[in-house]
């Protein structure tokens, strides 16, 4: 227990950080903008998701690779049992100026410090792409996927589901894999790259709907439109990003109709926001 944090990786985290370094001023600006993007996505996308989905009853939430931790006090704040876990050293650094100190873990994903069906709603934001691959950021970014790749990513989601209650949702969003540009993995904040399906590194809906059926048979997903959830907030630093912006928000708009809901899980969606139900 450090500051109130409880800790299980053993010194085992997911990145290499130095306390007594800090962060350089690069790096610094990177985690002012994740703020940003954090206060939206819980206050845009997923407060209003458990408002609508929890019919005033009180509800426990997970949010998984909860990154600076944000989203934990903001959730609490709105009266939600909101936890979350995260294995970064620099994570654990950052949550040392939240108030909600003591529902944040250091927990690999993998094996989570929680019992069975302890969850109404688990959140996986960004996390998935993340696994069973090996990211460079230096000079370029690049990203090679590891043999036991897909073995890691349905690892994740069966101990996601596990702790997710009978009847219980997980939502996992990410980067498509099946749309050509990735506006959130560039050499650096906000630039964009093209990749090719190929590459391994990011999901499609199909990928991540298999891989959820291997760790529970009857897990059901389904792709939500990003709307609220997607901001162009980086991006839209960019001549190409506002470009973008203006027809992708009425795209967004259109994948909430129904008869037009399938295109949330094609290729003409950048971002996936996947609805999985654990159903026994
Ligand atoms: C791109 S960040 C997203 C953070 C946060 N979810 C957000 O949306 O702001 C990915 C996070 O996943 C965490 N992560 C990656 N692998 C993990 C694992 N095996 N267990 C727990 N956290 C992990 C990283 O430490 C990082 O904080």
């Amino acid at each position: 227990m450090t500051e109130g944090i409880a800790d299980f990786s053993e010194g085992q985290y997911y990145d290499v950080f130095d306390p007594s370094l800090g962060v350089s001023d690069a790096h610094r600006v990177g985690l002012e903008n994740e703020e940003t993007g954090a206060v939206a996505r819980i206050r845009d996308f997923f407060l209003p998701l458990i408002q609508r989905s929890s019919g005033g009853r009180a509800i426990r939430v997970l949010d998984s690779g909860c990154g600076n931790g944000i989203s934990v006090d903001l959730l609490s704040a709105a009266g939600v049992e909101a936890w979350g876990h995260d294995l970064s050293a620099l994570r654990k650094w950052q949550w040392r100026e939240r108030r909600m100190r003591k529902r944040l873990v250091v927990a690999d994903a993998a094996t989570l410090p929680f019992p069975d069906g302890f969850f109404d709603l688990v959140i996986s934001s960004g996390v998935i792409e993340h696994i069973g691959v090996e990211e460079r950021g230096n000079p370029r970014y690049s990203v090679t996927p590891l043999a036991g790749r897909d073995t890691l990513r349905a690892a994740y989601l069966r101990e996601l589901l596990r702790v997710l209650r009978v009847g219980g949702r997980l939502v996992v969003d990410c980067p498509n894999g099946a749309f050509p540009i990735d506006f959130w993995h560039g050499d650096k904040a906000g630039g964009a790259r093209w990749h090719s399906r190929r590459e391994g590194f990011l999901p499609t809906f199909g990928e991540v709907e298999r891989l959820a059926r291997s760790a529970d048979e009857s897990a059901r997903a389904v792709s939500l439109s990003a709307r609220g959830r997607l901001r162009f907030q980086q991006v839209g630093a960019h001549w190409y990003g506002r470009l973008f912006a203006i027809p992708m928000a009425v795209l967004l708009r259109v994948m909430e109709i129904p008869g037009f809901r399938w295109l949330a899980r094609s290729p003409l969606n950048p971002y996936l926001v996947i609805e999985i139900e654990r159903r026994k």
